[in-house]
């Protein structure tokens, strides 16, 4: 069995539901999802298969290094695939203390119970062990118009407290490796869109405000630009990395479709407009440009070269085929959007564009 962290939230629960899915013949093994379920964490993503012989969930910390290490004992698993973090950059701004505890102390938990486990294991169980880490392109800092994308040789420059965090938790995976000879591997993505996403990002957040006539929020001119990779093709090249990656490299994963903010917005705009029409007219009429975030990343852009060229990874969605799949699943998912929508997401709202 695999063992998952942070499984109930967006990358992790799609990541679960693909390795469970029906048909998956490649894999028969169970997945043990360890979660918080902090605000970002729903099980409600993962009711699908709530049933399934295959999944089992704990609900915990990471930084529960002890109770994480007893589960590995418990279980067995070949391979730890750690998607847990606080994950929203305008969070981690109004409160970077938690993403220093979840991203840095959490992952150096894991790491340590990850050595004590596979320091037990013995003969083919410890050579089959596989640590993989789930981190960002947004630990490369930000482009301009005309350089060139990141590669996996591009010095880190973090930006925001969140890009520092996953900065250091990646470095701290490296120096398990250098260090106690860990077996890791390293993921590097571009941001990610498609079902299950918390909408407090922007593509969610735009299209559930859109649905209800709200202010589509665009912080300063809209031309800020990021590398767009459907959630399902991220969790193909996990998989590919976690099969077939080399030991201790890491490898970019980006979908090759650089989108300035506003036009991601329009587009989202333009698919509504077609799917739900909304009788007060077009939607693009609620676009609404916002005081810009501090310290805003120009551009992001992923060379995604290495993955393709070693594992034989490409993405199966183009932007405009993963944006249309997504907002169809938006707008069927009312139970959903129910779950996440409580209390604590109104307050979120309230706080970030209160003004
Ligand atoms: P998310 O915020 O949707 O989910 C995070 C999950 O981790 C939630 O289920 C939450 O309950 C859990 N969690 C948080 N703190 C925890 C703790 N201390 N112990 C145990 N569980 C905890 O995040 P996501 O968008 O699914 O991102 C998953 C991973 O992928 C993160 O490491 C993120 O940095 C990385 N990543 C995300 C993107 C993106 O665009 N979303 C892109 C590249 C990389
Ligand atoms: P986001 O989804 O928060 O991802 P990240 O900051 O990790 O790239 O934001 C994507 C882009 O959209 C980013 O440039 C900030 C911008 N944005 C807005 O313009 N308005 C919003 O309300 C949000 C949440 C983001």
């Amino acid at each position: 069995m695999i063992f998952v962290t942070g499984g109930a939230g967006f990358i992790g629960a799609n990541f679960v539901l693909d390795w469970l899915a029906p048909g998956r013949a490649a894999v028969d093994e169970g997945v043990l999802v360890y979660d918080a379920l902090t605000y970002a964490g729903n099980l409600a993503s993962l009711s699908q298969i709530r049933s399934h012989p295959g999944l089992r969930f704990e609900r915990g910390d990471i930084c529960e290094t002890e109770r994480v290490l007893e589960l590995l004992r418990e279980h067995g698993p070949r391979a730890i695939v750690h998607f847990a973090a606080e994950s929203h950059v305008d969070r981690s701004i109004l409160g970077p203390a938690e993403f220093v505890r979840t991203n840095i102390e959490g992952t150096f938990s894991l790491l340590e119970a990850a050595r004590t486990y596979v320091g037990e294991l013995t003969g083919a169980d410890r050579d089959a062990f596989r640590f993989l880490h789930v981190s960002t392109d947004e630990v490369y800092g930000s482009l301009g118009p005309a350089d060139p994308a990141f590669r996996e040789d591009t010095p880190y420059a973090p930006n925001s407290p969140y890009a520092a965090s996953k900065a250091a938790s990646d470095h701290l995976v490296r120096a398990y490796r250098h260090t106690y000879g860990l077996a890791v591997l390293t993921t590097n993505c571009s941001n990610n869109y498609g079902p299950f996403q918390f909408p407090e990002k922007l593509i969610p957040l735009v299209t559930l405000n859109a649905l209800q006539g709200r202010p589509l929020p665009v912080y300063g001119d809209g031309s800020n630009v990021r590398d767009w990779l459907f959630v399902g093709d991220h969790c193909a090249g996990i998989r590919a990395v976690l099969e077939r990656g080399r030991l201790g490299e890491t490898y970019n994963i980006g979908g090759r479709s650089e989108r300035t903010n506003i036009d991601v917005v329009r587009a989202i705009c333009k698919l509504l407009d077609e799917l739900r029409p909304d009788p007060a007219g077009p939607h693009e009429r609620l676009i609404t440009y916002v005081k810009d975030r501090p310290g805003h990343d120009r551009r992001y852009a992923i060379d995604c070269d290495k993955i393709e060229r070693e594992l034989g990874w490409r993405p199966s969605e183009t932007f405009e085929s993963g944006l249309r799949r997504t907002i169809s699943w938006y707008l069927g998912a009312t139970d959903w959007i129910g779950e996440v929508t409580s209390g604590r997401y109104r307050e979120w709202m309230d706080l970030q564009y209160g003004d």
